[in-house]
């Protein structure tokens, strides 16, 4: 078992796991990692914990570099289970002379372990804690992504633990983000984004401008899971900036689930119109792509048009899913529009549109739903719509022209 020094004193002592593909609905094809940093100080102070399955590997790797028994101080930065699960074994072995959580995070570790006489000490936004020679700065995160999320700043190493935020789910046998590929570490932090912190953004906005704020001298961000970010920490809070202001590419996305391919039929023709006008274009079949992947997409793309057939009176099952969950992480400065085929009753399109309304998606057009099969007037009037959409995209309005 190996462990991995950041700076003098500083380690991680994680568990990675390679095998996970699920986090809640959410694709995890890279796997995760569990971080957890242990520092050596006059008070040895373990900085969070990891997912219960894991407890052996944290004690392992705390083993090489100290018997976990003589470990001071526990700091618990966020309470979600995949950090704490191991908490109540970990609190059982090593008996901290204290357990510093934020004021939601005394409640939720109550609320999840119902252990009244832990040796909880409640630390709010600013408060400092002496280990010795180094010292930890507590800065309250609420709702990033959890009521109790907190990071915790270590002054004199500069290295900001940030808990779930700036992570990825990314297994690797590598710490740092300079050792691996950057553009496989970008696009699990958009996922990650996309599919945990999206629908948080104004938050994460007002948190990045009060970090800079506070002048912190950055050397290292140690988020929860995935590597830390040293070499490219500019990287990754551009990223969060542009992504937190819903900023959009030229790019539009064409989802749907068809049924007998008629809905199929018309989606490509919607984005063979919105490729006539310059415009990027992804047709994305929800029967072959993870909705948690679609979301990566509509982080960044301007314009997300959907379509689905009538079913029972209602929509596909996958595409209800989706819209669902996009719903849940409130999508910020799209445009859109529906589509679908149907045989009798035809209450997919309004339903989609309405949909589309909910999250605050300005449509293009009225929408466009035909019976049974498309014939080529229906594809035109389809690639018509895709004209619309491509030029709303790159910001003209085809109706005035
Ligand atoms: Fe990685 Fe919110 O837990």
């Amino acid at each position: 078992m190996t462990n991995t020094e950041l700076a003098k004193g500083v380690y991680w002592v994680g568990g990675i796991d390679w095998n996970i593909r699920d986090m809640h609905g959410y694709s995890t094809y890279r796997g995760t990692t569990y971080n957890a940093f242990l520092i050596i100080d006059e008070k040895i102070t373990l900085v969070d914990t990891v997912k219960h399955p894991f407890k052996d590997e944290l004690i392992e790797r705390i083993k090489t570099i100290v018997p976990p028994e003589k470990i001071d101080y526990l700091v618990i930065n966020h309470v979600e289970m995949d950090h704490t699960g191991s908490l109540p074994e970990i609190v059982s072995l090593i008996k901290p002379e204290k357990i510093f959580c934020s004021p939601m995070g005394h409640k939720a570790l109550l609320d999840h372990f119902h252990q009244e006489d832990w040796p909880y000490e409640i630390v709010k936004s600013g408060t400092e804690l002496s280990l010795g020679k180094r010292t930890l700065q507590f800065i309250e995160t609420r709702m990033l992504h959890w009521p109790d999320s907190m990071f915790s700043y270590l002054k004199e190493d500069g290295i900001l633990f940030s808990s779930d935020a700036f992570g990825q789910h990314y297994a690797t046998s590598e710490r740092f983000d300079d050792e691996v590929p950057m553009s496989e570490v970008m696009e699990e932090s958009a996922k990650y984004y996309a599919n945990i912190l999206y629908l948080f953004s104004p938050l994460v906005k007002k948190l990045l401008a009060s970090v800079a704020e506070m002048n912190l001298d950055i050397k290292q961000i140690a988020p929860d899971h995935g590597i830390i970010w040293r070499s490219h920490i500019p990287t990754i809070l551009e990223a969060y900036e542009k992504w937190s202001a819903g900023e959009c590419t030229e790019k539009a996305l064409v989802v749907y689930d068809t049924m007998w391919n008629s809905t199929e039929k018309m989606a490509k023709a919607i984005a063979a119109g919105i490729e006539e006008t310059g415009v990027s274009t992804e047709i994305i079949n929800l029967r072959y792509t993870h909705y948690s992947d679609v979301m990566t997409k509509v982080l960044t793309a301007k314009a997300v048009v959907v379509g689905c057939p009538t079913l029972n009176n209602g929509i596909l099952p996958r595409m209800a899913a989706f819209l669902m969950y996009m719903r849940g992480l409130k999508p910020l400065n799209k445009i859109g529009a529906a589509f679908s085929s149907f045989g009798w009753s035809g209450e997919s399109l309004q339903y989609l549109k309405n949909s589309l309304e909910e999250m605050k998606i300005e449509l293009v057009d009225d929408g466009y739903r035909h019976k049974y099969v498309p014939n080529e007037k229906a594809l035109e009037a389809c690639t018509a719509i895709g004209n619309k959409v491509g030029a709303a995209v790159k910001g003209i309005d085809k109706d005035a022209e």
